[in-house]
């Protein structure tokens, strides 16, 4: 097994073991692609967000927050190119009668070849030791060359046609690359076709005539539609914004890779809404923006990377990705889109409302262009938590799993500990933890020896263990045990409140 699959599938565990994650409806053996948060996770979720919004909205005074129905009008769908465009070719094997993503397929293909190129990198840089330069070694390998003309082979076949809706070509492809469907082993496949990643369901009873309508794929279009409520309720001026967090459903072909890849999910989105011919200045600035709010986390620079993107939809004039180095590679953890004014115009055609601005500068009327930023907060859950996993040794020899998640968003900030359960030990410490839980999450923990009480903390991120013992009794002294460094300092009761607050700051 490769050493990053290894870490995901521990990642996995733990966030089970420890009340991050469970698997959506377990005891009736689970639902695909369906996750549901924990005790420890929705505190680091509500977190998340909290941080999120902080930054975009509390700290600007020209970007507000909505929060706006699931359940929107059809015809919204309609507009904003969903019904009609919203959809990965898929493809039936007909002897497992499983369905899969016919250009994950391909996808997945590639990677076993890319596999193959790191088998014999790891091979060759164990032959040759120190002198192993692997740049020459994948440019002249003769094997290794023979792969990577394969996966340029393929390359060159599946994006156009992905490109085009070449789905007979797709079919083609996987028919020459002679790909078997996993699960039976069969090339026994039905065409591809394309599916709509959305869910439908009825609104009303029967009787009054039911009516299709879906369960929003983004919450994006919420803000669009609420554009001239907030902007005249609000007394907005050009350049503004509207943030929104909510869930979103998509009915995902592949649904597998954790919560990286969800049919329920949440995002964090903002809208903002810019002068014509000024998008570009501001795309860069969201750009920088939100690259800036990843690294104020605390997570190394090496782990984010921007994907530009070469082919735009045909309503943006410039996008970009920012990609984070989950345990499954470099994967997409945030889109910033240039979005023009391709929303707004098609809410006002298909509405027949004018969503205009009246901008007194220039004098004039404009449909806003918008620059947005689209941020899912169950893949900013993943990359915090997998990045925050860390196995260590002990100088005495003992193991620990700490997860080092940035304080300012572990689920507690701090635990309350007697040393012992005696000498009137529990209950100062119950006396501290009722002083302290109104200020942080806190969690008060008796059971066990101290040793493994703080292992349990370490293993849920606590980054502050504070711990009564004798000499607390005496002067009113406890120590407090930093999660990482586990070094202990002994402060004053009085002071612990302030301790913590300063430390979270910093
Ligand atoms: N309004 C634009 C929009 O929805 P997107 O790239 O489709 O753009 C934005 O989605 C973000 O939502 C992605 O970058 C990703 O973080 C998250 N996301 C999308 N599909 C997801 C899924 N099935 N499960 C979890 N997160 C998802």
């Amino acid at each position: 097994m490769a050493k990053n699959e290894d870490i995901f599938k521990k990642v996995i565990a733990h966030a089970k073991e420890y009340g991050f994650v469970f698997p959506s409806s377990e005891i009736y053996d689970g639902l695909s692609a369906v996750y549901d948060y924990g005790q420890c996770g929705v505190e680091l979720k509500n977190n998340i967000k909290d941080y999120w919004w902080k930054a975009m909205v509390q700290a600007h005074e020209n970007i507000v927050g909505v929060d706006t129905a699931i359940f929107m009008h059809p015809t919204i769908w309609k507009a904003s190119g969903h019904v009609d465009a919203f959809s990965d070719p898929m493809i039936d094997n007909k002897d497992s009668k499983k369905r899969y993503r016919a250009d994950v397929l391909v996808e997945d293909y590639m990677a076993k070849i890319e596999g193959k190129i790191n088998k014999e990198v790891t091979k060759a840089a164990k032959r040759f030791g120190e002198s192993f330069d692997e740049q020459q070694f994948i440019t002249t390998n003769p094997r290794v060359v023979g792969y990577y003309e394969k996966i340029g082979e393929v390359k060159k076949r599946l994006y156009p046609a992905m490109d085009e809706n070449d789905l007979a070509g797709i079919k083609k492809l996987i028919e020459d690359l002679e790909i078997a469907c996993p699960v039976s082993g069969s090339r026994n496949w039905t065409d591809v076709r394309q599916f709509n990643l959305m869910f439908a369901t009825q609104i009303g009873s029967l009787s009054e005539g039911a009516n299709e309508i879906y369960l929003r794929p983004e919450t994006a279009q919420g803000i669009f539609v609420n554009f001239l409520n907030v902007m005249k309720s609000g007394r907005m001026k050009v350049p503004f914004g509207i943030a929104q967090i909510g869930k979103a459903f998509r009915n995902e072909i592949v649904a597998r890779q954790f919560i990286f890849r969800m049919r329920e999910f949440e995002q964090m989105e903002m809208q903002f809404f810019v002068r014509p011919g000024e998008e570009l200045k501001w795309f860069e600035y969201w750009k920088e923006e939100r690259m800036k709010w990843h690294l104020s986390m605390g997570i190394p620079a090496e782990k984010y990377r921007f994907h530009d993107h070469d082919k735009l939809a045909h309503y943006a004039n410039a996008a970009t990705d920012i990609e984070f180095d989950f345990p499954i590679g470099f994967k997409e953890l945030e889109g910033i889109h240039s979005r023009t004014d391709f929303d707004l115009n098609a809410h006002q055609e298909f509405s027949g409302k004018k969503l205009q601005y009246f901008d007194p500068e220039l004098n004039e009327n404009y449909v806003p262009y918008v620059v947005e930023t689209s941020l899912g907060l169950d893949r900013t859950f993943l990359a915090v938590l997998s990045h925050a996993y860390t196995e260590e040794k002990l100088e005495d020899g003992s193991e620990r799993v700490v997860m080092k998640l940035p304080p300012v968003l572990a689920p507690y900030k701090a635990a309350i500990l007697p040393l012992v359960k005696k000498d009137g030990m529990p209950e100062k410490a119950r006396e501290i933890m009722d002083s302290l839980k109104m200020d942080f999450m806190c969690r008060y923990d008796e059971k066990d020896a101290i040793g493994r009480r703080y292992r349990r903390q370490d293993a849920i991120g606590t980054p502050y263990c504070i711990t009564v013992d004798h000499q607390t009794l005496e002067d009113n002294t406890v120590t407090i045990r930093e999660r990482d460094s586990m070094k202990q300092d002994r402060i004053s009761i009085e002071e612990i409140v302030r301790i913590i607050h300063d430390r979270l700051k910093a």
